[in-house]
């Protein structure tokens, strides 16, 4: 990132992780919205568990902080069985991969985060891992090689990913269940807030809950950081009690405004607007007009503002919308250049 600023987005610090650790709910019945996907999940447990099979692989994909490194721990407590946390950039060799798959025990859950990120020889270990539960080795070189079949346990996977389009067919296609994970409406955002607040021990009303949960992007991991923030805020100006006013003037303090939107979001659509008349304007230009990194852009701003309507992707390139033009206060008038967007 080009600034020093920690975004709202950001993956947590190692303070701020060890609290949202405590707080990331265990099992099923504590996890708050994502309704239907809980509902597959209970289904693909109660399955696995009356078959007293390994759950079958699972690939979660979604924008960041909604949940699913959460719901990989949930699972593997749900089963009751061992979760290995590796990450695709963190798997650098093909002999790193084996030697997570041969410590696996059977039923164990191995999650892979960023599954996107994974090099393409190991990817090409993990098919028939994943597949017939075999690893494949090569014992020696030139024509003395020869290749050995090791069996494995019966183990499950779990993928997370930003990125579903990155994440190559093959791979995609030995997950026996994908999700898509999705923002979290207004009251299962009041629910994870009270609750948060509730656990972190921290007073704060119904209103002043609503009005951190509005603002929140419907993303829980923003939730809990605007919570904190807020909470820091109250203590030191007023009675330490949140309410709606107070929740306002810390957010607002905060640069985050009623929708949720930050610095960096403003600053996409503005320079969009005010550089590209509105656009249609590519990803890479963007970036490099508020240097920020595309990828930054794509994983964390886009997503939201799509959700919004404020934005659309065009085959030409990212268009600004009229409702976002009227959200900042910013006198539309129609482009030629940009498709006609049906009110
Ligand atoms: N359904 C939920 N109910 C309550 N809290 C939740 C829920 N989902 C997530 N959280 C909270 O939000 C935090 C962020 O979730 P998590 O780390 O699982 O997101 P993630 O999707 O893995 O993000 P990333 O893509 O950045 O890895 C967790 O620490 C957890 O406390
Ligand atoms: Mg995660």
């Amino acid at each position: 990132m080009s600034d020093e600023k920690e975004r709202l987005t950001d993956p947590d610090s190692q303070l701020e992780d060890r609290i949202d650790h405590a707080l990331r709910p265990t099992r099923l019945k504590e996890l708050i919205g994502q309704d239907s996907v809980k509902q597959n999940l209970d289904i693909l447990i109660s399955a696995a568990r009356q078959r007293k099979e390994a759950l079958d692989h699972v690939l979660f994909y979604g924008p960041p902080g909604l949940g699913k490194t959460t719901l990989a721990h949930v699972l593997a407590n749900e089963m009751g069985v061992n979760i290995k946390i590796t990450s695709g950039p963190a798997i650098e060799r093909t002999g790193d991969l084996a030697a997570i798959l041969t410590n696996l025990r059977a039923g164990d859950i191995l999650f892979i985060d960023e599954i996107h990120r994974l090099g393409r020889a190991v990817e090409e270990i993990l098919y028939p891992a994943m597949e017939d539960y075999a690893l494949d080795i090569i014992i020696g070189k030139g024509p003395a090689a020869r290749s050995l079949r090791l069996k494995l346990p019966k183990f499950t996977v779990i993928g997370a990913t930003t990125r579903l389009a990155l994440v190559t067919s093959p791979l995609r296609a030995r997950f026996g269940a994908v999700y898509r994970l999705d923002y979290y409406d207004q009251p299962a955002m009041q629910k994870i807030v009270k609750r948060a607040a509730d656990m972190l021990k921290v007073e704060a009303d119904t209103e002043g809950v609503a009005e951190i949960a509005r603002r929140a992007r419907g993303t829980p991991r923003v939730a809990l950081r605007l919570l904190r923030r807020v909470r820091d805020f109250t203590q030191v100006r007023s009675d330490g009690m949140i309410n709606r006013l107070v929740a306002r003037d810390a957010l607002d303090l905060m640069a985050v405004d009623e929708l949720g939107l930050d610095d960096v979001d403003r600053r996409v659509l503005i320079t969009v607007i005010e550089k590209y008349n509105g656009g249609p304007v590519g990803l890479a230009t963007i970036g490099a007009s508020i240097s920020e990194e595309p990828d930054t852009i794509m994983d964390v701003v886009e997503p939201y503002l799509l959700q919004l309507g404020f934005l659309e992707r065009t085959p030409q390139g990212r268009v600004i919308t009229r409702s976002a033009y009227e959200h900042l206060k910013i006198p539309y008038t129609a482009k030629d250049n940009q498709p006609r967007l049906i009110q």
